[in-house]
């Protein structure tokens, strides 16, 4: 019998990478950690040693010449394409981080990439595999829901930029809360919604506070020279069955709560709210509403994406979050950026 493990390479060894997907695969026994390129050989060297990885490098193309099964990239967005694309080329499965991109043209290019050659591509949408997710998922499957006809999306913080390049520099994140946060909610709303296609968009990104020195930040200061991306956004959605779909996100305003994030969805038969995993419906002719009860209880869900992928490998299984339903996340977040600056409504290249 073979006792070769299965052997993955991570590329961006960084905050996420440390925090939760190398403990991810380390919970995997059949697994092992061959090697981290980051381009700082400093955080190379320490996620390499969290992971018990042996190899390191500066330069990703170096790891990708390992005998690897799968490839999980944890770089700034703006590296996700480059490095998504030539982890296909050297022929291994690839998870990445949200957002795969931060356009369509890019999300098809390594989708249509990743079909050609029969390998896996799955975006790291963890918020699909928490408890709260995993409940409201089950709940709508049953029926309970009835048709969506709209949702309302929020991802909306008090005081949360967080101040690294990675976020704050277009260059590196393409986009803000939007990109960031926002890409969450929605994802998990239009998975709750069964992926309709985006048909028309309108939105507005604008950056209100974060070029000035008026807002708190929890995180710390950041360097507004530097600072190149929205800090709040909104947008209103057509899809192609007739439902429609509001949506906001900010890393910085005036609210009561530090952090706000919700799916609410109003359907034919009944109405949720995620996270909260509240229902509300109709029985017997009046309002009935109530919690959901959670039919699994995960604790790590970073790890159960990472198992998820893991399991979609090794028994030849579709994505757990596959590119053709990415695409229509970016496909929103690109057309309410280009609405915002073109000044009218889009429709979406999914
Ligand atoms: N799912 C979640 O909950 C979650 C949370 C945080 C971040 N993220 C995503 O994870 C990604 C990384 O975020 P982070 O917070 O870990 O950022 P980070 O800055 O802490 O880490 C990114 C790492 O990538 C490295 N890097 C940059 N360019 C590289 C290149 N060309 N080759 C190799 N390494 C390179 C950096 O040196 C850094 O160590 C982002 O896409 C972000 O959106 C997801």
């Amino acid at each position: 019998m073979s006792t070769r493990k299965f052997r993955v390479g991570i590329i961006g060894g960084g905050g996420i990478a440390q925090a939760v997907h190398i403990p991810g695969w380390k919970n995997l026994p059949e697994v092992e950690i061959v090697g981290v390129a980051d381009v700082s050989e400093a955080t190379a060297k320490k996620a390499a040693a969290a992971a018990g990885a042996s190899q390191v490098f500066s330069d990703y193309r170096d790891l990708l010449k390992l005998d690897l099964d799968a490839v999980d990239i944890c770089t700034p967005n703006k590296v996700h394409t480059p490095a998504v694309l030539a982890a296909l080329e050297a022929g291994k499965h690839v998870m990445c981080e949200k957002p795969l991109a931060v356009t369509t043209a890019e999300v098809r290019q390594m989708g249509e990439s990743a079909d050609a050659k029969k390998l896996k591509l799955m975006t790291g949408q963890h918020q699909r595999f928490t408890t709260p997710g995993v409940a409201a998922k089950a709940w709508i499957d049953a029926g309970n829901l009835g048709e969506a006809y709209h949702a309302r999306v929020r991802a909306m913080r008090r005081a949360g930029l967080p101040p690294a390049p990675g976020f704050i520099d277009a260059k590196l994140s393409g986009g803000g809360p939007c990109m960031d946060i926002g890409v969450h909610a929605l994802d998990l709303c239009m998975w709750l919604m069964n992926f309709p296609k985006p048909v028309r968009v309108s939105g507005s990104a604008k950056t209100v506070f974060a070029k000035g020195h008026g807002m708190p930040n929890l995180w710390g200061e950041w360097d507004r020279e530097r600072y190149s991306v929205e800090d709040f956004a909104t947008g209103y959605v057509h899809f192609d069955n007739g439902a429609t779909m509001v949506l906001e996100s900010a890393w910085m305003s005036h609210q009561e709560e530090q952090e706000e994030l919700l799916a609410q969805l109003y359907g034919t038969k009944g109405g949720l709210k995620w996270p909260d995993a509240k229902f509300v419906t109709v029985v017997n002719g009046t309002h009935a509403q109530g919690s959901l009860t959670h039919p699994v209880n995960v604790q790590h869900p970073h790890w159960a994406e990472i198992a998820a992928f893991y399991d979609c490998v090794v028994n030849h299984k579709p994505s757990p979050v596959p590119w053709t339903e990415t695409i229509k996340v970016i496909g929103i977040l690109e057309a309410i950026y280009i609405s915002s600056t073109e000044g009218r409504e889009v429709v979406p290249t999914v």
